[in-house]
């Protein structure tokens, strides 16, 4: 895929799935792609591992036909591998590359990659430099808004990419210093994108589909990326677009059987019996969020061994709640930790 297409798609649907490890594979982006999200990226693959090609690796790069455009995302601190990385991510069909520079955790950054590389932009210039020599494809971004509050730098971030042809950033609001600490500052990201050449893509606490469209309008920003809303709310693509487009929200299709039942459906395609159970279990949790009883769903549901059991009480517990309108749990802290 080319640049000017990557971009319209991006037009057409600016709300982007934010790629999680663990929990945005294969299965769970084909679902999403059905339920209305725009672009999807993998969770990150190590170029230094690609390198020996572990199963696993393979697996995390792996997509299926109705995800494009799908952009594969690597980390790593060595040009050679990341520029091999990003051409054999290429050969496999990716429509795009995006480069981890917002890995907060500590054996990454030690290392010089993930969010280390917003603290030397030299290397940042010579990565981006190696990975665009060796693909055709557009390549793409995704950072923090800098090291730590002292040095935020996101802007001075964008304006090497845009020299080097990168075809957006996405933002992640907060430092890595901060963790997942605090709340994502989209003041900032406005201000980042209001100076940008080039696209930008905001991210950061977006739990809502009412905040969504909010945020793309105020931050002015081409897309807003979403990871854990949509664990809570996984129609908050759907509702998103309804919303942006001027449409009534249709709360009354809030229909989990049918949804649970095409998340199975993929799980079953691509995962073994064990991973199938372990991901149902813990989508079906998430997804319980702000429903009645839902701890107490979570703390059952974790401790059945029987696929068909699981499947059942699931299924048990979805019909009982779906007369229920979610209430807002956007202020609880959830999943506060992950590789961006
Ligand atoms: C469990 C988990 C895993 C994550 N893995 C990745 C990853 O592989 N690559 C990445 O760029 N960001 C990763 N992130 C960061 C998210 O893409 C996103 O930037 C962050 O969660 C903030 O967005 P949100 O508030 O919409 O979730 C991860 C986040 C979580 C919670």
């Amino acid at each position: 895929m080319n640049n000017e297409d990557l971009l319209k798609n991006l037009h057409e649907n600016p709300f982007l799935l934010a790629p999680m490890a663990g929990i945005t594979d294969c299965a769970f982006r084909s679902f999403m792609r059905e339920m209305g999200c725009g672009i999807v990226t993998t969770e990150l693959v190590s170029a230094n591992g690609l390198e020996y090609a572990s199963e696993k690796t393979k697996r995390i790069m792996k997509f299926g036909s109705t995800q494009h455009p799908v952009g594969i995302q690597i980390f790593g601190e060595r040009l050679d591998l990341l520029g091999k990385a990003a051409s054999r991510a290429e050969q496999m069909g990716a429509d795009f590359i995006d480069l981890n520079f917002g890995c907060p955790v500590s054996k990454v950054v030690k290392k010089g990659a993930g969010s280390a590389v917003l603290k030397d932009l030299q290397q940042l210039r010579k990565v981006l430099k190696a990975v665009k020599s060796s693909v055709s494809i557009p390549v793409t971004i995704k950072i923090r808004t800098g090291w730590d509050e002292s040095s935020r730098n996101a802007d001075a971030v964008v304006k090497v990419a845009w020299e080097e042809g990168i075809t957006w950033v996405a933002i992640h609001g907060r430092t890595r210093a901060k963790g997942y600490n605090g709340k994502a500052d989209w003041d900032y990201i406005r201000w980042v994108k209001e100076n940008a050449k080039l696209p930008v893509i905001g991210n950061g606490d977006i739990m809502t589909p009412e905040m969504a469209v909010r945020r793309l309008q105020e931050s002015g920003c081409d897309g807003v990326m979403i990871g854990r809303g949509c664990l809570k709310n996984p129609w908050i693509f759907q509702e998103a677009r309804s919303r942006l487009s001027g449409q009534p929200l249709q709360r009354e299709e809030r229909q989990f059987l049918l949804i649970l039942d095409r998340l199975k459906f993929y799980l079953e395609k691509d995962c073994e019996e064990k991973i199938l159970m372990l991901q149902i279990k813990k989508f079906s949790s998430w997804f319980s969020a702000g429903y009645p009883d839902s701890a107490k769903f979570r703390k059952s549901v974790f401790q059945i061994k029987d696929k068909n059991d699981l499947i059942d009480q699931v299924q048990i517990y979805f019909k009982s709640i779906e007369s229920f309108i979610q209430k807002d749990t956007s202020d609880e802290p959830f999943l506060m930790g992950g590789h961006g």
